[in-house]
């Protein structure tokens, strides 16, 4: 299926010069060409210092999945993942996944893109008999913990399939603080729910992480009989395709197979297009151009409706984890519209001319309209009959075609990424873009976008802080 999503950035060009765009034009283009030859650099394991971390295999890792699944079905990595999900889909009534970060940012922007936002409240056979799901793992945050492990304690029949939940557990390195206390402490529970040496507590429980590490060495010993991988050579914020984001979301009834092929059809995309055709390009360029020329510094991903959130929250961290080093790097701010219009909308409109935004817009609504009713004369206090009969989604194209153009009434530049359809093709096209989008930032800004270094800092205090070193 082709590349569904498009952005148009016609309202910002017009604030763009033709010789600032034919500058960036070449470089840019370079450093795409560079982004796609660190594969080969980082296959030939001969790494230059300045490349070092070079994490670029999350480039070609869908479309390798992809072939991997056509050639050998369900002994593939896809197969049996799908093998993995549709046991924990029949069998499981809840997914506990833990994993913060990388490991979790993926699976929340794909579960709220693509799912009923009252999915957990819904019963089985209204959620499509899809298991009900829940983050944690992903803080410290006692009381939230707790709340948690008394909602699964009112589980009293673990022979119910109403009451049985399963752990999946997410940990590249295997050893962050919050996912590994988080695992002890569900698993205690599921262990005591189900009995320690209980076939449930080993088949409810699967691990996604790298070849060895804790969590590896813990996998091993307790025996659990279904885990997978997370590749060498894709970082965290860059493994949403892999088994981190792909292993659950199948385990949610998710088409992964259609994510991947979104993704892979993006990456050939981004790979051969000029700019101009090329939305990963054009999007890098308009930003880069505004950061450089105008001071704009912050990149606000100004999502309309409420599904998008999480996904914006997920290239927040992709952007300020890839980019935000050596005091460079510009600063991600999800919105969420119309709602943050009543809060920010002043100051995107008036304020310090820093922002560059950019709107993502759904086109197809998931559900048929939903219409502002007539009422009858005396009632008509709030002279909304005036709009009878509009649907949301005609009340939605108002608030963006309204919001862009009190934007460009003064100069403050706005872009669109259109997807026509939210679906788990889209959602691949989408994730694949700005992975790729960021990567040719850094190395056009000479930033090496791969490692975060500065996020080590806070670990080595606590850890000193709690064995009483500090
Ligand atoms: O992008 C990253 O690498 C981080 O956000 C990690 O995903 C996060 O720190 C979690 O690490 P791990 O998966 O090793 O537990």
């Amino acid at each position: 299926m082709a590349i569904t999503l498009k952005y148009d950035y016609s309202a910002s060009r017009k604030l763009i010069s033709n010789e600032q765009w034919s500058q960036v034009h070449q470089p840019l283009l370079a450093a795409r060409d560079e982004a796609y030859a660190d594969i080969s650099i980082m296959q030939s394991g001969s790494i230059p210092a300045d490349k070092d971390p070079l994490d670029a295999g999350f480039i070609n890792y869908p479309q390798n999945l992809l072939d991997e699944y056509a050639r050998d079905k369900n002994n593939s990595l896809v197969g049996r993942m799908l093998t993995s999900a549709e046991i924990l889909k029949s069998q499981l009534d809840r997914l506990v996944v833990l994993g913060i970060g990388g490991s979790y940012m993926g699976l929340r922007a794909i579960y709220e893109a693509l799912f009923n936002p009252y999915h957990n409240e819904l019963d089985r056979p209204s959620r499509g008999n899809i298991p009900k799901l829940s983050f944690e793992g992903n803080n410290v945050d006692n009381d939230a913990i707790a709340a948690l492990l008394s909602l699964l304690k009112t589980c009293d029949d673990p022979q119910d399939l109403m009451k049985r939940w399963g752990i999946v557990v997410i940990s590249k390195s295997g050893g962050t603080l919050e996912t590994a206390a988080a695992f002890r402490i569900f698993r205690e529970a599921l262990e005591n729910y189900y009995g320690a040496d209980s076939k449930e507590a080993k088949e409810f429980v699967v691990p996604i992480t790298g070849d060895v590490g804790k969590l590896r060495d813990l996998s091993n010993l307790k025996g659990y009989p279904v885990t997978f991988p997370i590749p060498d050579g894709i970082g965290g914020r860059f493994s949403i395709l892999t088994p981190v984001g792909l292993h659950p979301a199948a385990a949610m009834g998710v088409d992964i197979v259609a994510m991947l092929e979104g993704a892979a059809s993006m990456t050939n995309l981004v790979k051969t297009a000029d700019l101009g055709q090329n939305p990963a390009l054009d999007y890098v360029a308009v930003c880069h151009i505004m950061e450089k020329a105008h001071g704009m510094t912050t990149r606000i991903l100004s999502t309309w409706g409420k599904k998008l959130e999480a996904v914006g929250l997920w290239y927040d961290q992709l952007l300020a984890e890839s980019l935000g080093k050596e005091e460079k790097g510009a600063f991600p701010l999800t919105v969420v519209n119309t709602r943050d219009l009543h809060s920010r909308g002043q100051q995107h409109q008036e304020g310090i001319r820093d922002k560059i935004i950019t709107n993502v817009i759904v086109e197809q609504s998931t559900h048929s309209d939903v219409t502002i009713p007539q009422v009858s004369d005396p009632q008509d206090k709030d002279q909304l009959n005036k709009y009878a009969g509009k649907g949301m989604p005609e009340v939605m194209q108002a608030a963006i075609k309204g919001t862009n153009k009190a934007y460009a009434d003064v100069d403050r530049p706005t872009s669109d990424l259109m997807i026509p359809k939210l679906d788990a093709h889209a959602l691949g096209e989408l994730f694949q873009m700005f992975m790729l989008a960021t990567v040719i930032e850094g190395r056009l800004l000479k930033i090496n976008p791969y490692g975060q270094p500065g996020v080590e800092a806070y670990k080595q205090n606590m850890n000193a802080i709690l064995s009483g070193k500090m």
